[in-house]
């Protein structure tokens, strides 16, 4: 079995330095998407001590549906253009939540959680023939305000787009 390590820093530069290699190789000879979807949030919940929820809706038939998550029960389906995720999923961009009650239609799964980040798994600009494709999103949520920032979203988008790789390389299909 694969053992993720990283020092006992809170450095979010020093977490990601650590922590991307380790995921690359985590997922590199494994086939099976959910697999890795559910190490790569392991991992990310482990790594990121500021994050009470770390997980991925992906997309099915035009909405978000709940896939592998580390933290409390969360809602099953989000359509497209609602709460944070349908929001970043629909404008294909990351949304950084420093306070969610100032975000109109957070949607609540955790009454703890104060701040959020939202990024889309969308696949690499160097496939011309599934540019664009949207899989579904990366969501964290934080029980601190303003956990995210920039280094969080540059770092996570690097990582979305290395999962959303493996969606391609299994012959799924995004939209
Ligand atoms: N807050 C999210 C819903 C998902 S949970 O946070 C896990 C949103 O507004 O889309």
């Amino acid at each position: 079995m694969e053992e993720i390590k990283f020092s006992p820093v809170d450095d979010r530069p020093t977490i990601y330095r650590e922590l991307l290699p380790q995921l690359i190789s985590l997922t590199a000879s494994e086939s099976d998407v959910i697999a890795n979807l559910a190490n790569i949030s392991a991992a990310l919940k482990q790594a990121l001590q500021c994050a009470s929820w770390v997980g991925f809706y992906l997309l099915k038939d035009g909405e978000l549906v709940v896939g592998p998550f580390q933290g409390k029960v969360a809602c099953t389906r989000i359509k497209m253009g609602t709460g944070v995720c349908g929001k970043a999923a629909e404008q294909r961009k990351t949304i950084i939540v420093p306070n969610v009650y100032e975000f109109p239609g957070h949607i609540f799964c955790d009454v703890d959680s104060k701040s959020e980040i939202v990024v889309p798994l969308l696949s690499g600009e160097n496939d011309p023939s599934n540019h664009n494709k949207l899989f579904g999103v990366l969501d964290l949520d934080s029980k601190e305000l303003n956990a995210f920032g920039e280094v969080d979203a540059r770092n996570l988008e690097y990582i979305c787009q290395m999962t959303s790789e493996i969606f391609v390389r299994e012959g799924q299909n995004g939209s």
